[in-house]
């Protein structure tokens, strides 16, 4: 199949044949970064932006490598120092860095649907590096991909996503992806983290995470988003860590070989041990060196894109 998408905006809005060609050029992308020039030309005179409205250390700079390895060249913009601080609009900004002659434009922002917006309002092309709530798609492409490379697909697993679902743009791009691609999903969480309705999605939900583990093929630990939520009333962390937290202790008792994501930063101590996140079962790095070889793919399927269409 073609890519035919000038932006890539959620996981929502593709099918599993569009995800599968994600993942299979990121396959294809992924040998780059173990030659000794780690570049090929593929991006050449395309020029990249990083607008983040919001802190990143993974994806921002994950997303700078990739356009790099493909030869396009990157600029970084901080909400910080730019004309934002002076009450500069998401799409006046957006317009004039499509002025300055950007190909693609890579946001992420604290409101869900800026990102379509941005999109609706620009010829070039939009990619969605998280929206609020809403989607963070190239973390779900990277953990599918990497699951993918561990356990040698993704139809007819258990996949486990624990942790506060409520605040996870995360939890709704991996939900929408692995349902698409076929795999049963459980989402484990206290009640209060849990969205109404989350069934309709077409997952289960539980908060018993013992039995969740035993039959889980792999685990993805969600990030408490204190940040996002100051005024409800969180679960006091040590409580949580006793009830949600995985330690070694419960992942003695978990299904054999469980294979442990996180998407980061890790509250160490609260969504899971030191002893876990470093542990034989944890592939958290694994997801981060594959980010790199799904930005690319998503790079160069989008900017292919608006050339096919120019
Ligand atoms: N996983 C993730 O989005 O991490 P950053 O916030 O560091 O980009």
């Amino acid at each position: 199949m073609a890519w035919n998408k000038k932006d890539l905006l959620g996981l929502e809005y593709l099918s599993a044949e569009e995800i599968g060609l994600i993942l299979e050029t990121a396959e294809s992308f992924k040998e780059v970064s173990t030659r000794e020039i780690k570049k090929v030309p593929a991006l050449r005179g395309k020029t990249a932006v990083n607008l983040f409205y919001e802190p990143s250390t993974r994806t921002r700079v994950s997303f700078e490598v990739a356009a790099k390895r493909l030869s396009a060249d990157v600029i970084n913009i901080s909400t910080e120092t730019s004309s934002v601080r002076k009450g500069e609009t998401l799409i006046d900004t957006g317009k004039n860095i499509q002025a300055l002659k950007a190909d693609i434009i890579i946001i992420r922002h604290s409101c869900s649907g800026a990102a379509n917006m941005l999109a609706g309002a620009l010829d070039i092309s939009v990619v969605n590096a998280g929206d609020g709530w809403h989607e963070h798609p190239t973390q779900a492409l990277l953990d599918i991909f990497t699951l993918k490379e561990k356990l040698g697909g993704v139809k007819g697993l258990n996949v486990a996503i624990v942790g506060d679902i409520a605040h996870s743009r995360v939890a709704r791009s991996n939900i929408w992806g692995l349902t698409k691609l076929g795999a049963n999903v459980t989402v484990c969480a206290p009640r209060m983290l849990l969205p109404s309705q989350i069934e309709r999605t077409g997952v289960r939900t539980s908060s018993d995470l013992d039995e969740v583990l035993r039959n889980a093929d792999a685990v993805n630990v969600l990030r408490m988003q204190f940040e996002r939520d100051e005024e409800t009333a969180f679960p006091q962390q040590l409580d949580y860590y006793k009830k949600f937290g995985i330690t070694e202790e419960r992942l003695a008792k978990a299904k054999k070989g469980i294979v442990v994501m996180h998407p980061g930063p890790i509250n160490r101590g609260i969504e899971m041990s030191s002893g876990v996140a470093d542990g034989g079962n944890s592939v958290i790095l694994d997801q981060v060196t594959n980010g790199i070889a799904v930005r690319m793919a998503v790079l160069f399927l989008v900017a292919q894109a608006r050339e096919v269409k120019a």
